[in-house]
C-alpha cells in the first residue's frame, strides 16, 4: 500500500480549511504526469473540502500539457506558459506571485511528492510555525531503494553545505508549504537553480522551520532535470546565500582566504628573489608587490566581484593605495625584527615576513572594505 496514504491518516479528517490554498508545480515536458497529479489532488480536495487551485507553471513545454489541463475539465487548476526567465525556481517564484490563495505549496508534478500530506502542511503552518517541508530525512521519512549510493550522498553532502543557512533537515526538497502574506513581504528572490525552498527559507529569514516526513517516490514518467550542471549552480547559488545571510562576515572570509593564498605567493617569490642572489630588503619587497597584484585580481573577481565591472586601473590604484599603509606596516615590520631580535638565519627572515604580513593584512582589510570596494547605491 501506498506509505503516504498512512500520513494522511487520521485526525486530518477534522481539519477544516477556510482560507483557500495555491497548489504552484513547475513543469518541463510534463503533459504524462499531469493527469495522474491531478486526480491525487482532486481525492485529496474532496475528501477535506479544500479549497484550492493548481497552477503549473510551464516552460513552454508544448508537449500537450495545455491540453492535458483542459481535457481534466478542472476550473480550479490552469497553467502559465512561461517564455522569459527560464527555470524551475524562476517559475515557482511566478507562481508564488501570481497565487490567489493564503497559503502557498511549491510540488513536482512528477508523483515523487505526495500531495496527501498538505492538510498536515497546513495545520503546521496554522499553528505557528513559518516555513513547513515535506522532508525525506526526518523520522518516518524515506526514498524510493533505487536512489544510488551517488544521488544520497549527493543529496547529503548538498544539505550539509546548507547547514549554516538553516538547520532544516531537508532544505532542498522541492515540497513545502508557507503563507503568502510571508512570502509577499520580501521581493529580493533571486535564486538559480533548483533550491527555490532554500532561497526563500534565507531571503524570509524564516527560522521556524518545520517539517512533515514524505516518502519519495522516484517518477514514473519521463525522466529528472537534474543534471551536473544545476549542481554547480547550486554552488554559485550557496555563495549568494551566504553572502546575503553573513554580509561582511562573508566578505572577510573571502578576503582571508584570497590573504591566505596572497602568503603563499609572498614567500615563494621571496624564497625565488633569494635564489637570485638578491639583497633580502628587496626580496622582502619584491614579495609583497607580486602578492598585492595577485591579491588584487582575486578580490576583484571574488571577494568584491559586485564591483566588478568598474574600471580596473583605479580601482588597481585604489587597492595599492588603500594597502599602502599596510604595506608600509608589512615591510617596516619586517625589516625591524629582521634587524633586531629574530634569528639571522633564513627561517628567521621567513618569520620575519610573515608577522610583517600578519601586521599588514588587518589595515589592508578595513581600507580595501569601506573605500575601494565600497558599495554604491543610486540616488534617483
Ligand atoms: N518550469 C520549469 N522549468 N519546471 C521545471 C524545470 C524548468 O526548467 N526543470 C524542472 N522542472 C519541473 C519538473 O517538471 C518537475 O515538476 C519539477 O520541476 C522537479 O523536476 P525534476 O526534474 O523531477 O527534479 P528532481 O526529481 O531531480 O529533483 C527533485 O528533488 C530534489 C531533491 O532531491 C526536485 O523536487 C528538487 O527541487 C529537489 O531539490
Ligand atoms: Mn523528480
Amino acid at each position: 500500500m501506498d506509505q503516504t496514504a498512512n500520513n494522511a491518516g487520521g485526525p486530518l479528517a477534522t481539519i477544516r480549511v477556510e482560507t483557500g490554498l495555491s497548489i504552484i508545480i513547475p513543469t518541463y515536458r510534463e503533459a504524462k504526469n499531469i493527469p495522474f497529479i491531478l486526480a491525487r489532488i482532486n481525492a485529496l480536495r474532496q475528501e477535506q473540502n479544500l479549497v484550492l487551485e493548481v497552477l503549473f507553471m510551464d516552460d513552454n513545454s508544448d508537449d500537450g500539457s495545455i491540453e492535458a489541463i483542459e481535457q481534466s475539465g478542472f476550473d480550479w487548476a490552469r497553467i502559465i506558459v512561461r517564455t522569459e526567465n527560464r527555470g524551475l525556481s524562476p517559475a515557482v517564484i511566478d507562481g508564488f506571485r501570481a497565487a490567489r490563495y493564503p497559503v502557498l505549496v511549491c510540488m513536482d508534478c512528477d508523483l515523487s511528492h505526495p500531495p496527501e500530506i498538505i492538510p498536515q502542511m497546513m495545520l503546521a503552518l496554522s499553528s505557528g510555525q513559518q516555513f513547513i517541508i515535506g522532508s525525506r530525512y526526518v523520522p518516518g521519512g524515506s526514498t524510493d531503494d533505487d536512489w544510488g549510493i551517488f544521488r544520497w550522498l549527493n543529496s547529503r553532502v548538498a544539505t550539509l553545505l546548507a547547514r549554516p543557512l538553516t538547520s532544516a533537515k531537508d532544505p532542498m526538497s522541492g515540497f513545502f508549504a508557507l503563507r503568502k502574506a510571508d512570502f509577499d513581504k520580501h521581493d529580493e528572490y533571486n535564486p538559480i537553480g533548483y533550491k527555490v525552498g532554500l532561497e526563500i527559507i534565507t531571503k524570509c529569514g524564516f527560522r521556524n522551520v518545520g517539517e512533515v516526513p514524505i516518502h519519495f517516490s522516484d517518477r514514473i514518467h519521463g525522466e529528472s532535470k537534474l543534471s551536473f550542471k544545476e549542481q554547480l549552480k547550486y554552488i554559485q547559488h550557496l555563495r549568494r546565500l551566504y553572502i546575503y545571510k553573513f554580509g561582511n562576515a562573508m566578505h572577510l572570509l573571502q578576503f582571508v582566504v584570497v590573504g591566505a593564498s596572497g602568503v603563499v605567493v609572498n614567500l615563494a617569490t621571496l624564497a625565488l628573489l633569494l635564489l637570485m642572489q638578491l639583497p633580502e630588503a628587496v626580496c622582502l619587497a619584491g614579495g609583497i608587490a607580486v602578492s598585492v597584484v595577485t591579491n588584487f585580481l582575486l578580490n576583484r573577481r571574488f571577494t568584491f566581484s559586485y564591483a566588478r565591472h568598474r574600471n580596473v586601473w583605479r580601482q588597481f590604484a585604489g587597492f595599492v593605495g588603500a594597502s599602502s599603509l599596510g604595506m608600509a606596516v608589512n615591510y617596516s615590520v619586517a625589516l625591524y625584527l629582521r634587524a633586531s631580535f629574530l634569528p639571522e638565519t633564513t627561517t628567521g627572515l621567513y618569520l620575519a615576513a610573515l608577522i610583517g604580513i600578519a601586521s599588514g593584512t588587518i589595515f589592508n582589510f578595513l581600507g580595501n572594505r569601506y573605500i575601494v570596494f565600497r558599495k554604491q547605491y543610486v540616488r534617483r
